[in-house]
Parts: C-alpha cells; sequence; structure tokens
C-alpha cells in the first residue's frame, strides 16, 4: 500500500523516479527546509482509538510471511536480540531513587507486549526461563491468527506463558491493585516499531503508561524524524533496497528521542507520582544501525539519526 503522495517530502516522491533523482533532491531538501516537530503534547485529544486502519491493512497484508526470516519482516527478525540485551541494560541500571529499590528487583518478569505483530519477541520472551508471562495484543486478527499458528508450534509457549489477545490499549482493562492493594501492572511492557504507525502519540503513551508497574519499565524503539532517517528508512529502505515494502513508514510520524524525554520530563511535571513525587525516572537511549550483512548494530550517538531503543522506569 502506497502512503498518500500528498504527505511525502519532494524528494521522497523524486525517489520513484530514481536515486540519481531522489539524492539530487535530498540534498536541495535538505539546505532548504528544517525538520518539522511532531505533534507530542501532554494534551492531545482525548483518543478513543490509536489505531489507523491504513497502517493495519498494510501489516496485516505482510502477515503470511510474518515469519520468513528473508521477507519483508527481515529487520524485525533481525533486531530482535538486541531488544533482550536493552533489557537486560535496563534492568540492571541502578534504580532512580533509593524509595524505588524494593519494587525494581523483578526475578520473573511479566511482559505486555503492545504492537506485538506475528510475536517475534513476544515468544522470545517467553521462551526466557525467568519470564513468568507474557500477554500480547495487536489490533490486526488477521496478523494474531499467524502468531497464534506458529506459537501451537512449540506447546511449551502456550501452557499459560503467553497469551494473544486481539486488543487495542484502549480497549485492554487497566491492571487492578493487587492483593496488597500496591498498583498492578506489568513489569515490563513493550512498543517494539509501533509508535511510528499510530495516531495520537501522546494519548497513546499516556495510555500504554499506565500498565507499567511502579518499579517497571517501558521499553520502545522507534526512529527519530531526521533527514538522514527520511533518506534511510523511505528512500534506501523502500524505495532502492526494498528491504522493507513500500509503504511502511510515514516519515511525518516519525519522533525524536529529544521528543520523548521531554514528554516523560513534563508528566512529572507538578509531581503526578503517589505522593507527590515523579511519576518517570530518566530514560536511557540507545542508538542503533542497520548494517547489510551483518544486522542491527548499536552505534553511540546514532539515536540523533535514526533508529532507537528508549527505555524508562515508572517510580510510582
Ligand atoms: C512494524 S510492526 C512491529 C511488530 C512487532 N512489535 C515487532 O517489532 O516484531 C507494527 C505493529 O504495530 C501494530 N499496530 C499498529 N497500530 C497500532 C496501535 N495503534 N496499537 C497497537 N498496535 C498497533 C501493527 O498491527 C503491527 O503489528
Amino acid at each position: 500500500m502506497q502512503p498518500s503522495l500528498r504527505h511525502l517530502p519532494r524528494a521522497l516522491r523524486t525517489a520513484r523516479q530514481g536515486p540519481r533523482a531522489a539524492a539530487a533532491a535530498a540534498q536541495a531538501s535538505l539546505r532548504q527546509q528544517p525538520a518539522p516537530s511532531r505533534k507530542l503534547s501532554t494534551t492531545s485529544p482525548a483518543a478513543s482509538s490509536s489505531v489507523n486502519e491504513t497502517e493495519i491493512s498494510h501489516f496485516s497484508a505482510l502477515a503470511s510471511s510474518w515469519w520468513d526470516p528473508h521477507g519483508p519482516s527481515r529487520p524485525l527478525h533481525l533486531m530482535n536480540p538486541l531488544r533482550h540485551d536493552f533489557i537486560q541494560s535496563c534492568l540492571s541500571s541502578p534504580p532512580p531513587s533509593p524509595s524505588t529499590t524494593t519494587t525494581t528487583t523483578t526475578t520473573n518478569p511479566r511482559y505486555l507486549d503492545v504492537g506485538c505483530g506475528g510475536g517475534i519477541f513476544a515468544e522470545s520472551a517467553a521462551r526466557l526461563a525467568t519470564t513468568h508471562s507474557v500477554t500480547a495484543i495487536d489490533p490486526s486478527a488477521t496478523i494474531l491468527s499467524v502468531a497464534r499458528a506458529h506459537a501451537r508450534r512449540d506447546p511449551s509457549l502456550t501452557k499459560n506463558k503467553l497469551v494473544y489477545l486481539n486488543e487495542t490499549i484502549e480497549s485492554l482493562p487497566l491492571p487492578l491493585p493487587d492483593q496488597d492493594e500496591q498498583p498492578g501492572g506489568f513489569d515490563i511492557v513493550s512498543l517494539f516499531e509501533v509508535l511510528e504507525h499510530v495516531d495520537y502519540p501522546s494519548a497513546f503513551l499516556e495510555r500504554v503508561g499506565q500498565f507499567v508497574r511502579p518499579g517497571g519499565w517501558l521499553v520502545l524503539s522507534t526512529i527519530a524524524r531526521t533527514w538522514t532517517s527520511w533518506v534511510t528508512t523511505n528512500v534506501v529502505a523502500e524505495d532502492i533496497l526494498g528491504v522493507v515494502p513500500p509503504g511502511t513508514h510515514d516519515w511525518y510520524k516519525y519522533i525524536n528521542a529529544g521528543e520523548l524525554r521531554e514528554w516523560f520530563e513534563r508528566k512529572n511535571d507538578g509531581g503526578g507520582g503517589r505522593e507527590g513525587g515523579r511519576v518517570w525516572g530518566v530514560p536511557r537511549v540507545m542508538g542503533v544501525v542497520f548494517v547489510p550483512g551483518l544486522g542491527w548494530k548499536e552505534v553511540r550517538g546514532s539515536e540523533k539519526v535514526g533508529n532507537y531503543f528508549l527505555g524508562v522506569q515508572r517510580v510510582a
């Protein structure tokens, strides 16, 4: 599915006329236009759904090839080991304040994987011996049928450890307090390559955050909105190399790590947490680069250029 050309930068439209024309147009654009700001306000409209039907149709059409490691989802397969490394680095980082020490330690994490797709991360998380459970949700029933069929191949996964739900984060009931009346929630809420596909990212993040228990982590990966990412993800990956299908990315929906940092900081303003304290700790960010033939590699500072991971601990 093609994105509306109306929304695409001129050089991307030119890319369809060939790489040379695209490169020339990209250079001209670089000189002329600053990157516009993505609306990530704290006061976005109360959205009843973050789902964009065009996005869901696009991904549903890829469902049958989701588990082909050489198919359109290849970049997601190759990214998976780094997701686990990044989560481990978050879990082993020092607590943001002494008061959170007791809620930080999680020996048997409960995961919520939001926008799980065919289950590349959800399955791998459920296979970890330490994992208590994985709840994986996606708005596409078509993709979830592929995810469920794949998980059934491994009976150890479906013995209550991995559950797929055809839900959005808005339709999923909020976690209830535990038996000690402490706030409930998941130890790790993952949001891999989803944020750049949702409508109303601020309201979406606000809702996702409510599923993280105090001491738990929200871990996401997404793409910065820079001219480099526009050239690499839209022009090179989609139009020239064809690593991902055309129409997968809308550059205007990308969000910079700095914008997310500010968003979490603003959520702490006025002490929105329990007992008037902070809600979120200081986000950890890791920039990653796709190296053809080698896969994804961590490259310091590259979060300012393109793909990155961000993890943030809920402190209250
Ligand atoms: C690029 S895929 C990533 C899939 C999976 N997280 C992974 O990385 O392997 C994007 C996924 O986000 C889902 N998605 C799109 N909009 C969503 C929304 N508003 N809420 C939750 N998931 C959404 C799509 O159905 C699709 O499965």
